[in-house]
């Protein structure tokens, strides 16, 4: 089973619904092959798109939660409520929410735990800086930022994520990429699904999706439209 997941991040509206239902139309078609299609939208659209979803082939999922199921905490979202509205998955652990929060792997570990706790599934990112990579870090780093999840190997996604990759059209080299998947599946054994995620489009999905250890894919920017993500889909 190949896993592709589109990461909204902050983008979408009303008119957004039109693209999931296209996502929906051609998801039946790609679940035959063994294909699930999932779509993280901003949290205010998460009942409605569900709702569209349901008893279909596109799941749906949050984009990051707060590790307590309810609080004073302005601003924040528990994974009891997106299980509510209908989420299947969360992220955690993006860069983008990494650098916003400053999450310790601590925190980051009590909320993949909400995330289990109400029986969704997290998909936890993991990802070197450019720096990192030039000071030959980039294995060091992510296997370390991967001790999160190491003994829930069997019940979490991980989502191997460059920082320099997300949303600059740039990609690492294939032997890059089959590189750190090896060092990941050697760390967390051979359960979880490892997708690679940065700057996935129609163009390069086919060429990313055939490294070995690549189960599937996270997608930013390529998610938001319906051919687009369907066309990543169709690339296995
Ligand atoms: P991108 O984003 O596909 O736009 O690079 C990927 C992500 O941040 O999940």
């Amino acid at each position: 089973m190949a896993l592709i997941i589109g990461n909204w991040k902050m983008h979408g509206s009303a008119a957004s619904l039109v693209e999931v239902g296209q996502m929906i139309d051609g998801a039946e078609a790609a679940a035959k092959d063994g294909m699930q299609l999932v779509v993280c939208p901003p949290a205010t659209m998460l009942r409605e798109v569900s709702a569209a979803c349901r008893d279909t082939k596109v799941q749906t999922g949050g984009q990051d939660c707060h590790h307590e199921p309810s609080g004073a905490h302005t601003g924040c979202i528990a994974a009891e409520m997106l299980a509510e509205a209908g989420a299947s998955y969360c992220i955690i652990g993006h860069s983008e929410a990494r650098a916003r929060s400053g999450d310790s792997n601590e925190r980051l570990g009590a909320k993949v735990d909400a995330v289990l706790r109400v029986g969704m599934v997290p998909i936890f990112c993991v990802g070197e800086s450019l720096e990192e990579r030039q000071d030959l870090r980039a294995i060091d780093v992510v296997t370390g930022q991967l001790d999160v999840v190491a003994g829930k190997a069997d019940q979490v996604i991980v989502a191997y994520e460059p920082i320099w990759a997300i949303g600059t059209g740039l990609t690492p080299k294939d032997a890059d990429i089959a590189e750190m998947h090896l060092a990941m599946r050697e760390k967390l054994g051979p359960q979880p699904p490892l997708l690679y995620g940065g700057s996935v489009k129609p163009g390069n999905a086919a060429e990313i999706l055939r490294i070995d250890n690549v189960g599937g894919a996270l997608v930013g920017g390529a998610s938001l439209v319906a051919k687009d993500f369907l066309a990543i889909a169709r690339a296995i």
